[in-house]
Formats: structure tokens, C-alpha cells, sequence
């Protein structure tokens, strides 16, 4: 059995569909009962646990072959990250009590920097499960394509993409999030020993003009890309709610300055192309 957390979520979702149509049993992880019934109805076991809860995440990791890790989302972490520690806490904790044979957990592109930006959350949970029991993959995808969402209603009513991005035609390495739910679920199947790093982009890199073209190809209408000015980011973070801003940007930096990259030759592929993604958003939202 393997136990999938953030099966709710895009990435955890596909993940659990490759499995499932592979024949394989799945235990859905869930922090909201309410939302596992279609992973009931799908032949899945449920289990309950917040990915800060140790005892509960134990509980649903017992008697898995396979666990995957799906660290939750915080766009806007205190200083010191302390969201990530008490996930890292609860998941250590977790892994050393149920010992599960295997364990694939989601990274990022640019885990090994080491400049401070908001992907250290997964620098620091690949630093404390390297140390755990168990042979332990990171998965570290490129920029999800389906953070292109964002820029849909803009694309669609102005004709515009407002990038944080830059250059405007520098290609980024993006993959879309059903080609790492599948690659995550190849990955589980495996035997392999000790730490491994995979890093998976799409089937070509794709720059923020890119993006405004394919939208153009959707919505049969001029859609151009345009650089949001550093100097705007942080008023901008602020006035959208966010009180740490500065973790974001130096995120965008490092995409566009560079010391955001992959680490390692023998980048995976995936198949799954930007405009199959955006068209696919675009008709969920119409
Ligand atoms: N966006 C990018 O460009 C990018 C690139 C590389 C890696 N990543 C990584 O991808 C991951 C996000 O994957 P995704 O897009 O599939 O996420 P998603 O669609 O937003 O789904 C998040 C999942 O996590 C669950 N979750 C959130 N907080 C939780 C908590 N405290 N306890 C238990 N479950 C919780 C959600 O459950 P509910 O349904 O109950 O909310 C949902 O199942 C992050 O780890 C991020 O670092 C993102």
C-alpha cells in the first residue's frame, strides 16, 4: 500500500490516479474527512492527519510500502520558516515511527541554493530527511505551468501577462503538475538504496512570452507579456496581504538571476506541453 499525502491537491492527485490505474493500493491522506470521498469511492483507504500532526501522520504512514511527501504550500513563511519546521518535525517524527520501506518526497528546482528565498523551506526538509531510516527520493520539478493560472482573467480580459519573470524571452524550465504526480508514482515503484535527487522539467523551456503566445492561441486574441519593475514587487507583496515579501522575491531573483537552476545533468522530461495545461485551466474556469 502506499500512502499519499496532498492527494487532494494537484500533484498528490495525479500521483494517486497513476497508481490507482496501475492496479495499486493507495491510502489517501487527507486533512479535511470531508474531502475523501471521492478517494473512497475510488477504492482508496482514508486516513486523517495535518502534516504538523506526528502521531496522526504516523498513524497513516503504518504498514506503507511507499509514502509520498507532499510538503504544504507557504507562500508567505515568518522569518526562520518556522511553517516548515513543524512539518519537518511531525514528518521526521512520523517516518522514524512507522518506517515505511520507501519514501519519494516533492522538492523543488533550486533546493541546493543557498542563498535564503522561499524554497529553503525545501532545502531544509531535504537536509532533515536525508537523515532518515529509509531509501529517501527528492523530487525536485521545475515552475508548475499551472502557475499560469493567475494570469488567465488578465490574459483573457486585457490581453496581458504581467510577469515577474525577466527577461521576458528567457526560457525557464516549467513542467506541468500531471507529469510530476506521474513521475512521482514511477518513482515510488522503484528499489533503490540510500538518498536520491531526481529533477523533472517539461518537454521544453518555456519564457514568459511564451506564455502570452499561447494564451493569444486560446483566446484568439493579442496577448503580450509584460515585466512587472522590480522596484513595484515589495508594495505590490504588501498590498496583496503578505507581510514577508522579501522570501518571494528572492525567489524571483534567483529564477531570473540564475542561482535558481537544476543542480545535475540528466534532467527528466516530461510530455505534457503549456498549452495543453492552459487550455485545460481555461475550461475549468469558464
Ligand atoms: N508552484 C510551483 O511552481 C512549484 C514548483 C516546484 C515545487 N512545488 C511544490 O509543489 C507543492 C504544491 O503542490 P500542488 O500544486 O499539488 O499543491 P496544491 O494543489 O495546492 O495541493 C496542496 C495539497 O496539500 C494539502 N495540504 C495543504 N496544507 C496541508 C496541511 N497543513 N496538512 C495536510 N495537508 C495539507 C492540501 O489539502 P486540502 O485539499 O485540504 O487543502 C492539498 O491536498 C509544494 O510543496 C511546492 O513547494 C511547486
Amino acid at each position: 500500500m502506499y500512502a499519499v499525502t496532498g492527494i487532494t491537491g494537484k500533484v498528490g492527485g495525479a500521483l494517486a490516479k497513476t497508481l490507482l490505474a496501475a492496479g495499486l493500493p493507495v491510502r489517501a491522506v487527507v486533512r479535511d474527512i470531508e474531502r475523501a470521498a471521492p478517494w473512497a469511492a475510488l477504492g482508496c483507504q482514508i486516513a486523517s492527519a495535518r502534516m504538523e500532526d506526528a502521531a496522526a501522520l504516523a498513524a497513516a504512514f503504518e504498514g506503507a510500502k511507499g509514502v509520498f511527501i507532499l510538503p504544504p504550500s507557504e507562500f508567505d513563511p515568518e522569518h526562520g520558516f518556522p511553517e516548515a519546521r513543524a512539518v519537518i518535525d511531525a514528518v521526521s517524527a512520523a517516518l522514524v515511527k512507522a518506517r515505511p520501506a520507501k519514501v519519494v518526497c516533492l522538492s523543488t528546482i533550486g533546493a541546493q541554493a543557498t542563498q535564503v528565498n522561499l524554497l529553503t523551506q525545501r532545502t531544509m526538509i531535504e537536509v532533515a530527511l536525508r537523515k532518515m531510516p529509509m531509501p529517501m527520493t527528492f523530487l525536485r520539478p521545475g515552475w508548475f505551468m499551472e502557475n499560469a493560472a493567475w494570469d488567465i482573467a488578465s490574459a483573457r480580459d486585457s490581453g496581458l501577462v504581467a510577469s515577474y519573470l525577466q527577461p521576458l524571452d528567457k526560457p525557464v524550465p516549467m513542467v506541468a503538475t500531471a507529469d510530476v504526480g506521474r513521475v512521482a508514482a514511477e518513482l515510488l515503484q522503484q528499489d533503490w538504496t540510500g538518498t536520491r535527487v531526481v529533477e523533472l522539467e517539461g518537454p521544453q523551456r518555456l519564457s514568459p512570452n511564451d506564455i502570452a503566445a499561447a494564451f493569444a492561441r486560446i483566446f484568439g486574441r493579442p496577448v503580450h507579456a509584460e515585466p512587472v519593475p522590480r522596484a513595484h514587487w515589495e508594495p505590490l507583496f504588501r498590498s496583496q496581504g503578505m507581510k514577508h515579501p522579501q522570501h518571494r522575491i528572492r525567489m524571483l531573483d534567483g529564477f531570473n538571476e540564475g542561482w535558481i537552476d537544476f543542480e545535475r545533468e540528466g534532467v527528466i522530461q516530461g510530455h505534457v506541453d503549456l498549452e495543453t495545461v492552459l487550455r485545460d485551466m481555461v475550461s475549468r474556469q469558464a
